[in-house]
């Protein structure tokens, strides 16, 4: 039998307890630092509105920033008996201050401590995420740059096509990071609107000041409507994870790229032997491992916004115990990325570019469009270049003049690298990471 804060004449079987809390207090530990500092802007808020004394205030936030800390010590626990983080917090403070800590609790519920909770762990995660593209997305333009003039076959339908390059592949993926970004930029609002003083999702007769709670969490603005704020609960993790997925995305396409051209068929890169695995019985082999399970990892995520729908579907307005669940999902996710992103940076920082591969006349045929088009300059129409290349090709005619010069907007051998970099650093810009440092900081008292 266990003791909770709702608890009044009945108390509650193990087994049911044990079903209901599930893995939930397990997930709350990644909430617990949000969940004093969402409580350190609401008791600031109380005593404005006099629902608290200033010396009540006083020793609360004491308190508070001192469990903050217990926290970043990594000492924090929720005990066994408590049902989640929010009573865990509650039952220190009161065991602390008595009935002073009975009070925090006035105008809130647990419906918008964990709403606040989870958009302060997001934002904040948001930006260990963003950091971490960055680090791909230079790493890929220094590759880029390093093997801007190294020539490899372009394929459209798996079949070899035009002149590619390696400085194109790599800063493919640096610009698909930054249309990721983009979207990731838009989810980080979504999430920086504060739902603290919804309540149970219907708001409170007490006089609360929303707008300061919201300037105290470094929010850009407040969910307005109380029942909308409750609503934002499933939805916004949704939304964020639709844009990890979209990271996830590019690369997994990336790894796939990687394995392929790893693959002897193919000899373009070279993969350095520490991320390769060998086989137990064939003594030649070195498997591109690392990139095969960053292959499924990158599935994976891409699976959460499916799985967080599923789970929230057809849920009416109103908070249901079905969103506990999607913590499970959600809250791992960015750590699951994050070391993703790390482990594919620094595999690409050593992918070695093989600068040979047009010497097999196997990839002659991807310069037979650079032919077509040498005659038309020189005044051929280009239905009749067309058809000449063409016949010499099947006659045996054809010699590949292997190179590549142009270098306008939109040909192989301009990269638009600076471009990119301008791009990517004003994306990262649009997040304004700093606004919410500030009010953190301030709350913390730091
Ligand atoms: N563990 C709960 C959750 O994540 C906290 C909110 C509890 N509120 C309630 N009405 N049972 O949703």
């Amino acid at each position: 039998m266990a003791s909770k804060l709702w608890e009044k004449n009945v108390t509650v079987n193990t087994d049911v307890e044990t079903y209901t809390v599930g893995r939930d207090r397990e997930m709350d530990m990644y909430l617990a630092r949000f969940d004093v500092l969402g409580s350190l802007a609401h008791i600031t808020m109380l005593q404005s509105v006099e629902l608290l004394t200033k010396e009540e205030l006083d020793i609360l936030t004491a308190e508070l920033r001192d469990i903050y800390a217990i926290i970043e010590k990594g000492d924090f626990a929720i005990e066994p008996d408590v049902e989640d983080v929010h009573s865990q917090v509650e039952l220190m403070l009161t065991r602390r201050l008595g009935d002073t800590g009975k009070k925090i609790h006035s105008g809130r519920s647990r419906n918008d401590q964990v709403l606040v909770d989870l958009k302060l762990f997001t934002r904040e995660r948001i930006e260990d995420i963003t950091r971490a593209v960055a680090s791909l997305f230079n790493t890929l333009i220094d590759q880029s740059e390093r093997y801007k003039n190294v020539l490899m076959p372009g394929y459209t339908h798996l079949q070899v096509a035009m002149p590619s390059s390696f400085g194109l592949w790599f800063g493919a993926y640096a610009e698909s990071l930054i249309d990721d970004l983009t979207v990731l930029s838009a989810a980080y609002k979504v999430a920086n609107r504060n739902p603290l003083g919804s309540a149970a999702g219907y708001g409170s007769s007490f006089p609360l000041d929303r707008s300061m709670t919201t300037r105290l969490l470094g929010f850009e603005s407040m969910n307005y409507n109380v029942v909308y704020a409750q609503m934002g609960r499933g939805k916004t993790e949704r939304i964020v994870a639709q844009a990890l997925g979209s990271i996830a995305a590019t690369v997994g396409k990336l790894a796939y790229d990687a394995c392929l051209f790893n693959s002897q068929n193919f000899g373009f890169i070279k993969l350095p032997d520490q991320y390769t695995t060998g086989s137990s019985i064939m003594p030649h082999k070195k498997n591109p491992d690392v990139f095969e399970l960053t292959r499924a990892k990158c599935n994976k995520l891409q699976a959460l916004p499916y799985e967080i729908t599923l789970i929230t579907t057809n849920l009416p307005s109103g908070y249901f115990r079905d969103l506990q669940l999607v913590k499970e999902n959600f809250l791992p996710a960015f750590d699951n990325l994050a070391d993703i992103l790390s482990m594919v940076t620094r595999m690409v920082s050593e992918i070695k570019v093989n600068t040979e591969i047009l010497d097999d006349p196997r990839y002659d045929l991807m310069f037979s469009v650079e032919e077509v088009n040498r005659l038309v300059v020189a005044g051929m129409p280009f239905r009749d270049a067309y058809k000449k290349v063409g016949l010499d090709i099947e006659n045996g005619d054809f010699t590949a003049r292997k190179a590549v010069d142009h270098t306008h907007e939109g040909s192989i051998g301009n990269l638009c690298n600076d471009a990119l970099r301008a791009l990517f650093d004003k994306t990262v810009d649009s997040f304004d990471f700093t606004t919410y440092h500030a009010a953190v900081d301030s709350l913390l008292g730091r």
